[in-house]
């Protein structure tokens, strides 16, 4: 799935866009600092995720002075078929979904049809932060991968809050049996999907690794939430009065973690930011890779700000691997287009089209095949 034109209103400073983008290579959104480039990266983002990577006060993307935003799109889906899709959203908080024509119910809806990865200075997050962090990597993957996932994480969630509701209360051991079936009968599945998940993205993400950072022996473990080897329904059953103390439910797939490790010290403790940001780079990229492999689909790469402290030859490797990913969208942001156009060496290897922002406007320069920016002028 890759977008063919992007039309934006009055998203953060950008009052009017209309692009015709580049659908099968590299967008590159030039411009100074300020001009509105995140913020065009931050419109593709929230037109699939419904949500913005900045900020989770949605009245804020409003332009100042305006009182709703908008975003549309015209999309190739995997079987070359056009489709639309779009997002309005008031100050009043009321938000209008729409896909091929229809009003669209959840964000998932859009999500299904844009499968959207960011990079940038904030990536880290995935190492550094709690667990939370790495559940959601893994759990967008499965979004795409398996049918069954969202059925089985949205009864999860649903049983897990009622449970916890009757935890707090103090409720008695027959009354939480009921939900702690429920509980189990979703877990058990939801935790054997992300298992499998990550059997088959561990090995794609440890090749690209070494074509990144050549770091040899990371391990990917996934640790399930209720410890290695044990059966969650005896874990669940022994555990009503630490869990009733606690006032909620202390074991599960919503305390699971993927593990990343190199001889059992976590990467965080080892490995430099920019080793961090590469790798990073690398699982989104498996993701990606997985993505067109099982469930067909291309994914689309928002670069913002192509991740400060890596170094030229990081830089160009990371790039150089970004344009070979294949039926994959990439909008690259720089304040030079000839920087990443440089990187890319000559003749680049996919389709590349500038656009140059300035001042929340955004001028279209034109496409080019295989082409190398030879000047530093603006487009
Ligand atoms: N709701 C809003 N209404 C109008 N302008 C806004 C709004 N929110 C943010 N801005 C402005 O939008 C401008 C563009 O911000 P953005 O972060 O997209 O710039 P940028 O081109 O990515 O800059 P940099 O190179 O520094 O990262 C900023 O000047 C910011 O103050
Ligand atoms: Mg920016």
């Amino acid at each position: 799935m890759t977008i063919t034109s992007l039309h934006i209103t009055n998203f953060r400073n950008l009052a009017e866009v209309a692009l015709v983008t580049c659908h099968n290579g590299l967008n590159i959104i030039s411009g100074n600092n300020g001009s509105g480039k995140t913020s065009l990266l931050e419109a593709i983002y929230y037109l699939g995720l419904g949500r913005s990577f900045r900020t989770s006060a949605a009245s804020r993307l409003i332009r100042q002075t305006a009182d709703k935003f908008s975003m549309f799109s015209q999309l190739i889906n995997d079987a070359q078929r056009d489709i639309s899709i779009g997002v309005e959203r008031e100050i009043t908080g009321t938000t209008k979904l729409r896909v091929a024509e229809k009003d669209a119910s959840s964000v998932a809806e859009l999500a299904y049809y844009l499968p959207i990865r960011l990079i940038n200075s904030q990536s880290h997050n995935l190492f550094e932060s709690g667990p939370a962090f790495r559940r959601k990597y893994l759990d967008w993957g499965l979004f795409y991968q398996s049918e069954a996932f969202l059925f089985h994480w949205r009864q999860y969630e649903r049983v897990l809050k009622q449970r916890n509701v009757l935890l707090r209360n103090r409720c008695s051991k027959r009354e939480l049996d009921a939900w702690t079936d429920e509980l189990l009968k979703y877990g058990v599945t939801l935790d054997m999907l992300r298992r499998e998940y990550v059997e088959e993205l561990a090995p794609l993400i440890i090749e690209i690794t070494q074509e990144l950072l050549a770091i040899p022996h990371l391990k990917y473990h996934y640790q399930s939430g209720w410890g290695d080897g044990i059966d969650y329904a005896s874990v669940l059953a022994d555990s009503y009065h630490e869990e009733v103390r606690s006032g909620h439910t202390l074991f599960g797939p919503h305390r699971a973690d993927l593990e990343i490790s190199m001889d059992g010290i976590p990467v965080k403790h080892f490995l430099s930011r920019g080793q961090q940001k590469l790798l990073i780079c690398a699982m989104i990229t498996a993701q990606g890779n997985l993505l067109t492999r099982q469930a067909k689909k291309g994914l689309i790469y928002l670069v913002d700000d192509l991740p400060a402290e890596l170094d030229l030859a990081s830089r160009q490797k990371l790039i150089s691997m970004l344009s070979r990913q294949q039926q994959a969208q990439i909008f690259i942001t720089a304040i030079e287009s000839k920087m990443i156009c440089e990187l890319l060496g000559e003749p680049a290897e996919v389709p590349i089209k500038v656009f140059h922002v300035e001042h929340g406007r955004v001028a279209e320069g034109k496409e080019f095949p295989c082409f190398l920016a030879k000047t530093s002028s603006g487009i």
